[in-house]
């Protein structure tokens, strides 16, 4: 087997994951996106010998390949026709464009961008319906629940997506107004990108995951549960109609879901370190503290609501995000200032692209407005 793929986001996290994963397999890169790491691009380069790069961030630069920016140059590699399978894993609800431009062109995206389904959903499946493309995910949980769906879904009764817990599992409610980025970026169990390591830390990262799950799999938000694992080794669970329970584990490696993800229906070996039960002395779980972390309440809550509101939790939430990481905002503001964000919203359009392109701006400029009245 061999496939051609576009990498965007390839200097992350994911990105630098998936090119492990390409080198074991021998899969061909065919383009690359990258934001602001030039170096790293300039390597990717060397070793791949990749047809095209697209920066978004109009940082100009010699890398040694031909340069394609912003949104129009991820959708003009997710589009190409020798591109097999566009994985998509930048930063961003910029992540959409290449993933409507992949499925219109009728390709596979691989899809570890959480923002283009929490914020997009229903233009992405409507494009999804219309095209000849397919979307498997990567993010590990909805890997394992699509893998453990496969053909019985009408014998499930409930998917459990299952979390860490995050750094401040074992903190008490009001210790968690005095946390530091520091502190938040310690993930206990998984290496990620910073952004989405803060979700984990207020467990909005796992609202994120209903939300996607929600237009992923058609499943109403009451058979979506969340269940505390704080040893992450299972990465999904599905209950069955007569009682039975499946669950998916491995060692926590995004290699295993994203190499799935490009091989799909079939499964190659890999050089990941294979799961031991007996290096694991005990498997465990909680119900998660929707008090202690009111952001997986609000999720619910948006996703039930439905419309511009999962849009807008994205947006609100990446901004109040970014301004903890820059000490603007404390901890437990982040929650609070997406609630806030959230009541103020004027109704947008949620039936086009454009309208729910309109809320994610209304969202991110409301931010600072919101987050300088809490701060007074
Ligand atoms: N990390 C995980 O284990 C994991 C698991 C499941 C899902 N995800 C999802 O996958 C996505 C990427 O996560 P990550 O942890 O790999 O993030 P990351 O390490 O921060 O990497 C983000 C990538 O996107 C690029 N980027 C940064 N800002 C951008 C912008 N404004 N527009 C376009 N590209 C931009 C970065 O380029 P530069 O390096 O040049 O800045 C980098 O290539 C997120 O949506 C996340 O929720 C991640």
């Amino acid at each position: 087997m061999s496939k051609k793929i576009a990498l965007l986001g390839a200097t992350g996290s994911i990105g630098t994951s998936t090119l492990d994963v390409l080198r074991n397999l021998g899969f061909e890169l065919v383009a690359f996106s990258f934001h602001s790491n030039v170096n790293r691009a300039k390597e990717i380069v060397k070793e791949f010998h990749p047809r095209f790069a697209v920066c978004t961030s109009n940082k100009k630069s010699d890398i040694g390949v031909p340069i394609l920016y912003g949104r129009d140059g991820l959708e003009f590699v997710a589009s190409l026709e020798d591109v097999d399978i566009v994985l998509v894993s930048t930063a961003g609800t910029i992540g959409v464009f290449p993933t409507l431009a992949a499925l219109k062109s009728g390709k596979r995206v691989a899809l570890a961008n959480k923002e283009t389904l929490v914020s997009f959903g229903p233009i992405v499946k409507k494009t999804l319906e219309k095209s000849q493309g397919e979307i498997i995910p990567v993010d590990s949980e909805h890997s394992a629940i699509f893998q453990l769906l496969d053909g019985r879904k009408d014998e499930v009764e409930n998917i459990y997506l299952t979390a860490s817990g995050g750094p401040f599992r074992q903190t008490p409610k009001d210790e968690l107004k005095n946390v530091k980025p520091r502190d938040a970026l310690k993930h206990p169990t998984w290496s990620m990108g910073r952004k989405i390591t803060i979700d984990s830390a207020t467990m909005i990262n796992k609202g994120l995951e209903i939300i996607e799950a929600y237009y992923l799999f058609d499943m109403p938000p009451e058979r979506i549960k969340v269940i505390v694992h704080p040893q992450s080794i299972i990465h999904g669970m599905v209950e069955l109609r007569d009682g039975a329970w499946l669950a998916h584990l491995s060692f926590p490696d995004m290699r295993i879901p994203i190499q799935y993800a490009l091989t799909y229906p079939e499964r190659l070996p890999s050089p990941v370190r294979t799961f031991n039960p007996f290096e694991v002395s005990e498997l465990t779980f909680e119900k998660p503290d929707m008090e202690k972390f009111p952001g997986l309440k609000l999720a619910y809550e948006v996703l039930k609501e439905g419309r511009e509101l999962p849009t807008i939790f994205n947006a609100a939430n990446e901004e109040a995000v970014y301004l903890f990481l820059d000490e603007k905002v404390g901890f437990t503001d982040i929650p609070e200032i997406i609630h806030r964000v959230i009541e103020l919203n004027p109704g947008f359009d949620h039936n086009s692209l454009e309208g729910l392109l309109e809320a994610d701006r209304w969202a991110r400029g409301k931010v600072k407005e919101v987050a300088r009245k809490l701060n007074k």
